[in-house]
């Protein structure tokens, strides 16, 4: 008798030494399938709050409760066997206090069994990540364009575009990075800040909308699958599977309407002598 050794997921302390060794490449997820397809190619797959924008059709981020994060946080640790599986802190579960951030964290880990957690925010958040992870939770950090921000930011704005407002975003880098952060996202800004960020600290910086010299990259996969059907600059379609998905519905439905789906290899024979004779048709 065999048994088959469990495969070894990769853990937030492996993510954090591949700074300077190899490119992380990642993606969000959703749902099991997904996670299981790209689990085979990607370091760490983000259960980012942006399903609640992707999968139910919120204008923003902010709506987007504990529960959504667990739920879809639970399908994406059955569905990867390998990647680190991080769960984005959704708004409002996280920024009260340190301690509400643990308890809500601690819920997160617990009920999806991920291996990190991600929150936004720089200097802001920095007393929080480190109570965090000095209590167990491994912390992803999030910085630049942070869409929990976006009424304050006025928008989905790309940030640090002024070379006058470099300094805090290299502050917030800093501070998440002496914080204890393992790694920290780097969203929408110059290329040029993001390499001096990626520079300067000694966690990885995983860019989405920052350019090429990011330590790894991230995309929404529904965008870069080519199935939303707006995306930001940043993103680029390596499928089309919005059109494969279009061609196989229309097809779908021509064949209903002509009668030529379900044909009888679709079908169930019924069991025992009644079977001869019986076509699907009378029945
Ligand atoms: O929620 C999300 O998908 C994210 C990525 C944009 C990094 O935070």
């Amino acid at each position: 008798m065999s048994v088959q050794a469990p495969v070894r997921r990769i853990t937030a302390p492996d993510i954090a030494a591949m700074k300077g060794v190899e490119p992380i490449v990642s993606l969000t997820a959703y749902h099991a399938h997904t996670a299981a397809i790209a689990d085979a190619h990607c370091h760490f797959l983000l259960v980012g709050d942006s399903l609640g924008m992707v999968m139910h059709g919120f204008e923003t981020t902010l709506p987007v409760p504990l529960e959504l994060m667990i739920m879809h946080g639970r399908a994406v640790t059955r569905g990867a066997q390998r990647a680190l599986v991080v769960v984005d802190m959704p708004f409002g579960s996280y920024e009260e206090s340190p301690p509400v951030a643990f308890r809500n964290a601690a819920q997160v880990i617990k009920q999806t069994q991920c291996g990190a957690i991600k929150l936004e925010g720089g200097r802001r958040m920095a007393e929080t990540i480190r109570y965090l992870t000095e209590r167990g939770v491994p912390v992803m950090a999030h910085i630049g364009l942070t869409p929990q921000s976006i009424n304050v930011m006025g928008g989905f704005k790309v940030q640090g575009r002024e070379k006058s407002q470099w300094k805090a975003l290299e502050d917030d880098a800093r501070a998440v990075a002496e914080a204890g952060a393992f790694s920290v996202v780097l969203e929408a800004m110059p290329e040029e800040l993001a390499a001096r960020i990626t520079k300067k600290i000694p966690i990885p910086t995983v860019g989405i909308g920052a350019g090429r010299h990011c330590d790894g990259q991230i995309l929404v996969m529904e965008d870069m699958l080519g199935l939303s059907p707006r995306v930001p600059k940043f993103v680029k379609a390596f499928g089309e599977v919005g059109s494969a998905i279009d061609g196989a519905i229309r097809g779908y439905a021509q064949a209903v309407k002509a009668g030529a789906f379900p044909a009888p290899e679709h079908t169930y024979a019924m069991k025992g002598p009644e079977k001869a004779g019986k076509s699907r048709k009378t029945v």
